[in-house]
């Protein structure tokens, strides 16, 4: 019987990513996600919008395309143990493909910071979980702490394979539209994103769609936890991405990011968790012209947090 299903990402763009026939390929079928029309989004909006569907991945987020590339480096390279520190995707990634090459993971996180399905989905693969007073900014110094004493591979995204990884959605978007978009709009958190889709788009050498990252307004304390990050540790990388592309950093409040988050809902069946919307909340505030073909990244599945639709009936 033949038996199809996801080519690995690892194994879709080899030639492009920095494996050799040595390394051991830790994959639990991520990448080759959906570019999906948004007839309803785009009607509003007079733009051409598409859904990069990345809540499809195995962990039910983009995580999962940087994390089968750093797993399977950390493998090869004889790491004993991974560890980052999160607001809850990287987490459930990391503790997976952890599980999956038989490495430990631990996991730093702040305070009540974590949605409920990415803890969930984190402790049921084994994770280590470890609160750490404060907020991102100082989980992240306890994870690169960690790595240094204790030899973890450090596995956020100042990890180069991270970002190697995830570039590979800009190889996917370009396959499928034959070239790059007008704009690509995503999540703003940490910028590692961004960064690596700035690689990537790059690295497919067809021309730069207009990059706008959307951060929430109140970065410490926003609704879409995900990007509740108050330092960006890729800024620099960000600013490249705007000026080399003519895009723009946008801001949405918590209302604009939520009211996106129920039109990719009710509108386009798409149940994302809210930092996810904020690309879409972005394009009420890029200023395109009028039919722009644009991607917006959706980078995170609802179930990750169910509180999020439970608390807004
Ligand atoms: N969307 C989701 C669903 C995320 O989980 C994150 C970041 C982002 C967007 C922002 O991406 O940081 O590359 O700009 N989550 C990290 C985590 C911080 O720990 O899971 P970025």
């Amino acid at each position: 019987m033949l038996v199809t299903s996801v080519i690995p990402l690892v194994e879709r763009y080899r030639d492009r990513l920095p494996v050799t026939e040595s390394t051991p390929v830790v994959t639990l079928g991520e990448g080759s996600t959906p570019l999906l029309p948004a007839p309803r989004i785009s009607e509003r909006t007079g733009l051409d919008v598409r859904l990069k569907w990345d809540a499809a991945n195995p962990t039910g987020s983009f995580k999962d395309r940087g994390m089968t590339v750093a797993v399977s480096k950390a493998l090869e390279e004889g790491a004993t143990g991974i560890v980052c520190a999160s607001t809850g995707n990287t987490a459930a990634s990391a503790a997976a493909y952890g599980a999956r090459a038989g490495l430990r993971t631990v996991v730093t996180h702040a305070p009540g910071a974590l949605a409920r399905g990415k803890v969930s989905q984190a402790l049921a693969v084994g994770a280590d979980m470890r609160e750490v007073p404060g907020g991102f900014t100082e989980a992240f110094a306890e994870a690169e702490r960690l790595a240094v004493e204790e030899g973890y591979a450090l596995v956020n995204s100042v990890n180069p394979y991270r970002l190697a990884g995830q570039k590979t959605a800009a190889f996917e978007i370009v396959e499928e539209l034959g070239g790059p978009p007008d704009a690509l709009l995503l999540p703003y958190g940490g910028g590692g994103n961004t960064a690596a889709l700035l690689i990537g788009f790059q690295e497919a050498g067809a021309g730069l769609p207009r990059f706008f990252p959307v951060q929430a307004a109140d970065r410490p304390h926003t609704a879409a936890s995900a990007i509740r990050i108050t330092d960006p540790v890729h800024r620099g990388e960000v600013d490249e991405a705007l000026e080399r592309t003519r895009g723009a950093i946008l801001t949405a409040d918590d209302d604009e990011i939520l009211a996106a988050w129920r039109l990719l809902a009710r509108e386009e069946g798409l149940f994302a968790e809210p930092s996810s919307a904020a690309g879409v909340a972005g394009l009420a505030l890029a200023g395109l012209e009028p039919g722009s073909r644009v991607v917006c990244v959706v980078t995170g599945h609802g179930l990750k947090d169910p509180d999020a639709a439970l608390e807004r009936r």
